[in-house]
């Protein structure tokens, strides 16, 4: 990745004591790529430290939430969010602390979470912002269970998936940062629980570590013969994070009123070709299924609710939360390929502060 020194005319002279940086190390679009983003698809550039204006806050970025979504947001298409413009910051949520507040609710010394975007200082009115317990829980926990993948989970599972005890469920994903609190929830409500992952390792994690019953390995596994193995009765939920051949298996195998959520299709997001669809899709008919699709910003007014569920369950031992941290804006384009090559547990995140 290119660095290039940009330094803006600043507005008002900085008294730089306030800050750790000297500049602010920012990750902009250059390119839309085509399949996997290559190398030249951002840039990392510096910029002055921006000052607040009356109304706005100033915070220092910690940890950045990495996600499959930020590959959909590279593309000029229609989508639920617009897509990221060239030359602007990359779009990424993440928690910091603010270090200068000319705004009524967020004080210095308050840890936030909010859409920063991939940067080492991020200027906000506050919208779209909420404050974090760095006391309740590690501040990078908020990018993942206690955040946005979290919320996916909880909702799709219980609102989309209407799970209820007993049911077999399917997860694929399931190492990730959704799939895994998918997977755990169906087990605090009782039903059985298969995981689908990539290698022996990821495998026994959701065995041995999260308490699923079973896992798939979609690299080595027969999967048509596990699942026939794993669900006898049929599927009752199957929870896809992955699109693809994966779901056309999971198509083949529904048990009577079945529900597929469709979370994500990471397979397919890097496709250079058509999207791979399902072939099997006569079996909701024959079982009276349902497939429902899922966004899960439509669920931000009971965000709070879900929360406090989430963190009791984390109390009580029943969850566990997994973030897989890397150092360093200078290594986001490295890091970010890890989402798609597999090589990273739980939730990954960037850690871009330098103290
Ligand atoms: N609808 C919504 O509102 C919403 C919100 C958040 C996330 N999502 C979607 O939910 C899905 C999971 O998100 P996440 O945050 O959990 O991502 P994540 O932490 O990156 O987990 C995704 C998992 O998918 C697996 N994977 C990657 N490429 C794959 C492939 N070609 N075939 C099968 N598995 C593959 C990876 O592990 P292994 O391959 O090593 O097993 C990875 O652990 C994504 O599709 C994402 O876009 C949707």
């Amino acid at each position: 990745m290119v660095i290039k020194i940009k330094c803006l005319p600043a507005k008002t002279k900085i008294n730089y004591k306030k800050y750790t940086l000297k500049t602010n190390k920012q990750i902009i679009l250059k390119n839309r790529p085509v399949g996997l983003p290559g190398k030249d698809t951002w840039e990392l550039i510096e910029n002055n430290i921006p000052e607040p204006q009356e109304g706005e806050i100033l915070i220092q970025c910690e940890y950045i939430s990495l996600d499959p979504a930020m590959r959909g947001w590279l593309n000029d298409a229609k989508s639920y969010i617009a897509p990221v413009q060239i030359d602007d910051v990359m779009r990424a949520g993440g928690v910091g602390k603010v270090i200068v507040s000319k705004h009524s609710y967020f004080k210095v010394g308050d840890h936030v979470y909010g859409q920063t975007g991939v940067q080492q200082y991020a200027l906000t009115d506050g919208k779209g912002y909420h404050k974090v317990d760095p006391n309740l829980a590690p501040l990078a926990t908020y990018t993942s269970s206690l955040g946005m993948p979290g919320m996916t989970a909880y909702f799709g599972i219980l609102e989309v998936g209407k799970l209820k005890e007993g049911d077999a469920v399917l997860v694929s994903g399931a190492a990730g940062a959704v799939g895994s609190v998918v997977g755990q929830i169906a087990k605090i409500k009782n039903c059985k629980v298969i995981g689908i992952a990539g290698g022996e390792d990821k495998c026994k994690y959701l065995t041995n570590e999260l308490g699923f019953d079973s896992a798939i390995d979609y690299k080595n596994d027969d999967i048509k013969a596990k699942l026939k193995e794993f669900f006898p009765k049929g599927i009752d939920v199957y929870f896809d994070n992955v699109g693809g051949e994966i779901l056309d298996l999971a198509l083949g195998r529904l048990a009577l009123h079945a529900r597929i959520v469709i979370c994500g299709a990471i397979s397919q997001y890097n496709n250079t070709e058509a999207v791979v669809g399902p072939s099997n899709y006569l079996s909701l008919l024959v079982n009276r299924a349902s497939m429902t699709g899922m966004v899960v910003f439509d669920y931000a007014k009971d965000y709070s609710k879900a929360s406090m569920q989430m963190g009791q369950w984390m109390l009580e031992g029943k969850l566990k939360s997994k973030e897989d941290i890397y150092e360093g804006i200078e290594n986001f384009y490295e890091t970010f390929l890890r989402l798609f090559s597999g090589e990273k547990l739980g939730k990954l995140v960037l850690k871009v502060s330098e103290d």
